[in-house]
């Protein structure tokens, strides 16, 4: 018999649950009801769940109550008393928390009003000591804006939070943020996948997990990053990855012309200025770069920060044709995940095995 799970992820990459849960046979659904970041799927066994690497959290619902009219401290103690948790009948040694996500704000009630009224019903059933740090059993009250969902959270810490990395800059990336976009990137299988603004290497990290065929180049230009990357590879027990300390908007001078399968990058948040020019410049320089080095028909995925300045260079830029495009929240901002194709154009620069320090003419 199937059970019911919502997962949670960044809001706008829910498509991106949806393809790796139909790599795993499943089918994910994004409902009106549920709010941005959630994804809904039935499964006969949480297994193959548990190796999804582009979400948050898995929580096994037990309750789902809709309502047209507005919430009740009753209707919600109500739907904590229907909850089914068979797990907890025959388990006397437990202990529990209960969390709320209050996702509808105009609700009456604080999140911690909701928690009392739920734990009180459910501690009523099951008296185990209440524990706020690791408990046994996690139960979760996500109030959407029609939606009160009662489930156990299965993952108490996040899958994508991964073990700590021996680097671990601030800007490092999101483990499954990174794997949202290998998938977005669609690399074939003994590609090669060049990540330009490495950090800490989290994109290459991700990407041997995803394939071990991949031929894996990474660089930063900050000496302390390129260098972190490396221990971090190393910790992973990579071997064979290319890292180096190089600059991206050089980076056509350094390898064969058209020789990439896919570029998978998370550039720079905020560049030495914040005039939108120079972001629209530094788009333009970074996409003429890339230009040079992808094979036709190779893409390139990145985050964007400044749309509009990116979307002015993609407009003055030959060769690129965009596959797709997911806005996404990151913290507390506003990004979109890209896809190109790099396609080519009538006179471009003809294939060269490397190509030395002349000026890029765009377009
Ligand atoms: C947002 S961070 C990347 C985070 C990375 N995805 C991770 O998980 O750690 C951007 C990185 O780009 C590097 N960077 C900025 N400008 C660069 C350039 N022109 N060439 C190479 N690296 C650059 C920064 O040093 C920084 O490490």
């Amino acid at each position: 018999m199937s059970s019911l799970y919502h997962l949670t992820t960044h809001s706008g990459l829910e498509p991106l649950v949806i393809r790796e849960l139909k790599n795993l046979h499943l089918e994910g659904r994004r409902t009106r009801d549920l709010a941005p970041g959630y994804v809904e799927v039935e499964s006969c066994t949480l297994s193959p769940l548990l190796t999804l690497k582009t979400i948050h959290h898995i929580l096994s619902v037990r309750n789902d109550v809709t309502t047209d009219t507005p919430w009740t401290l009753e209707v919600i103690r109500e739907a904590a008393k229907a909850c089914e948790f068979p797990e907890l009948v025959s388990d006397l040694e437990g202990s529990m928390r209960v969390t709320c996500k209050r996702i509808d704000k105009s609700l009456p009630f604080t999140s911690e009003t909701i928690q009392l009224e739920v734990a009180e019903v459910i501690l009523g059933r099951f008296p185990y000591p209440v524990k706020l740090k690791d408990p046994k059993y996690l139960v979760r009250v996500d109030v959407h804006k029609k939606h009160l969902v009662i489930s156990l959270q299965l993952t108490h810490l996040s899958l994508s939070k991964t073990t700590p990395k021996p680097y671990h800059p601030v800007t490092a990336m999101k483990s499954n943020l990174a794997h949202s976009m290998l998938l977005l990137a669609d690399i074939p299988l003994g590609g090669t996948l060049m990540d330009p603004f490495l950090g800490s290497g989290t994109t290459l990290i991700q990407a041997a997990k995803l394939s071990p065929t991949f031929k894996l180049i990474g660089f930063d230009y900050d000496e302390a990053a390129a260098h972190g990357a490396q221990l971090n590879v190393a910790a992973e027990g990579m071997e064979g990855v290319d890292i180096r300390c190089l600059n991206a908007l050089e980076m056509s001078k350094h390898f064969p012309w058209h020789s990439i399968d896919a570029i998978v990058t998370d550039p720079p948040y905020g560049i030495r200025t914040s005039k939108q020019k120079k972001y629209f410049e530094f788009y333009l320089t970074f996409l003429a770069q890339a230009r040079r080095l992808l094979k036709v028909g190779a893409s390139l995925t990145l985050v964007v920060v400044k749309r509009y300045s990116f979307d002015d260079a993609l407009n003055t830029i030959k060769g690129f044709q965009e596959t797709d495009r997911l806005q996404i929240k990151l913290g507390g901002f506003t990004a979109h995940l890209i896809r190109l194709v790099y396609v080519g154009f009538p006179g471009r620069e003809e294939d060269e095995p490397k190509k030395n320090s002349e000026e890029e003419t765009c377009p």
